[in-house]
């Protein structure tokens, strides 16, 4: 023990890269437990950025064990590119676990995922096209390739061929495609599996070995709550659960070791790709805030959808997630803005009114946002450090916040960089926060 899960509150973005990376300072490792290079996790410190789309946030310090779960999906090609691009800005990934039972992404994957878009025409989920869905499609079929077959041409080729089989039909319009060549294929991940063999392990077993040597292990998740496929917008979702739960079956870590549970929510709210999004502005106000707040995708470069704060949303976050703490990142992109909304409630067409988010699909997609209006504030937030620095409206904005999501605020982002951010008093009373820095 201590284990700290590090979630998304909203659909993704929220800046959990960030956070986790200023989190994993007090920590002995980081892990990611489901998703796969959907995620785009950015860090910025001094100036300088990181883009991390497989590997857990806290590799950029040296000597943290960095740790890629069961739970999580994996392009080999990809996670490759990326240990190299690391390396090349001389970053030491050497301390790199990857679970033996993680599930790979193949040719085959992302086919599938442009083509089933690509039938779904109007109805489109607007994936990342990156081959999640039908990478997670084939773990549940019992069809999926791990990161342990790699290991062993035999039995790579013997999976390969089975779970190429049941696809025949839809891979047909791809038949002349190269990459879906049986020998090709196989030669390509054998060479990827000798390549990824020194950081492939029994990682379970590491992390129940540190958390038994009461080590800190932050636990960080992708996408966010809303895009979970149980719980979430669905079928807007990705295919895993980027909830807190999930953190323990997708590590091979007990319920009982996570102990603390932290969400992070921007200030407003963000979406990419399709599905509902009832505080969603439609008007210039929402491409004022997508310039401000840089709101393109990190994975691909796609405009986000930007809508006021969702509380409903928020509330419906924390009860899936038990969260104890609320991170608000992005306060300062709502700098200028002379009001500003937070959706309290939603309205259905036939006027019936909801304060918990609405379990039946069909309610979702025809409600409106109910708003609350509160004032803003002009002063730039870039050189706040505590809550005091803060103009009294961003203060009352963020008390209004905890107050109707009932979730102490300990981190304020007001800014990119990683000392861009505000630790609050109500982070003295969490296991990470009470060795950091608390001045207000
Ligand atoms: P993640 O997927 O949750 O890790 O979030 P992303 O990295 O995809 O998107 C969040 C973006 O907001 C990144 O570009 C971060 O550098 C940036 N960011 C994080 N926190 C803050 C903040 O408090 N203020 C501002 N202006 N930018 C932030
Ligand atoms: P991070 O970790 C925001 C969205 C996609 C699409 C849906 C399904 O950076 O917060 P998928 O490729 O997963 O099958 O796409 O989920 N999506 C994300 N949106 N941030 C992410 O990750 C996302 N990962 C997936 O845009 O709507
Ligand atoms: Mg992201």
């Amino acid at each position: 023990m201590p284990g700290i899960v590090i979630v998304g509150a909203q659909w993704g973005d929220e800046g959990k890269g960030k956070i986790t990376d200023l989190l994993a300072d007090r920590a002995d490792a980081v892990v990611r437990f489901q998703g796969g290079n959907n995620a785009g996790h950015t860090i910025v410190r001094e100036g300088v950025h990181w883009k991390l789309h497989l590997i857990p946030s806290g590799i950029l310090y040296p000597g943290k064990h960095c740790v890629i779960g069961n739970g999580v999906v994996i392009d080999p090609k990809v996670l490759i590119d990326e240990l190299e691009a690391l390396r090349a800005r001389r970053v030491d990934v050497s301390g790199l676990r990857i679970s033996a039972n993680a599930h790979l992404i193949m040719p085959y994957h992302l086919l599938l995922d442009s083509a089933g878009e690509a039938r779904l025409g109007k109805l489109q989920i607007g994936t990342t096209q990156r081959g999640i869905g039908p990478c997670y499609a084939d773990k549940a079929a019992r069809l999926g390739i791990r990161l342990q077959d790699l290991l062993d041409e035999k039995i790579l080729k013997k999976k390969i061929v089975a779970a190429m089989e049941p696809k025949r039909l839809s891979l047909r319009p791809f038949e002349k495609d190269p990459s879906l060549d049986l020998l090709t294929m196989t030669e390509e991940y054998l060479t990827y599996g000798h390549r990824l063999e020194r950081h492939i392990g029994d990682t379970s077993r590491l992390l129940w070995e540190l958390l038994d040597e009461d080590k800190t292990v932050i636990f960080e998740g992708a996408q966010g709550a809303m895009l979970d496929i149980d719980h979430g917008t669905y079928p807007f979702v990705t295919s895993s659960n980027p909830l807190a739960g999930a953190a323990s079956v997708g590590t091979g870590v007990g319920p009982r070791n996570l102990d603390e549970v932290w969400g992070v929510s921007k200030a407003y709210t963000t979406r990419v790709g399709a599905g509902p999004f009832p505080s969603e502005l439609t008007e210039s106000l929402g491409d004022t805030l997508r310039e401000r707040g840089h709101e393109f995708g990190t994975t691909t470069g796609r405009p986000r959808r930007i809508g006021w704060l969702d509380l409903v949303a928020l509330r419906y976050a924390s009860r899936l997630n038990t969260l104890g703490s609320l991170v608000i990142t992005k306060l300062d992109v709502l700098s200028g803005l002379d009001r500003i909304e937070v959706c309290t409630g939603y309205r259905d067409n036939e006027e019936a009114q909801f304060e918990d988010f609405p379990y039946h699909q069909t309610v979702l997609h025809h409600a409106s946002a109910q708003s609350t209006e509160l004032a803003g504030w002009k002063e730039d937030l870039g050189e706040c450090r505590t809550l005091s620095d803060l103009p009294q409206a961003a203060r009352e904005y963020l008390e209004f916040i905890a107050e109707h999501t009932r979730v102490p605020v300990t981190l304020v982002g007001v800014g990119p960089e990683q000392d861009q951010i505000i630790w609050t008093e109500a982070a003295k009373d969490t296991i990470i926060g009470r060795s950091a820095v608390v001045v207000d």
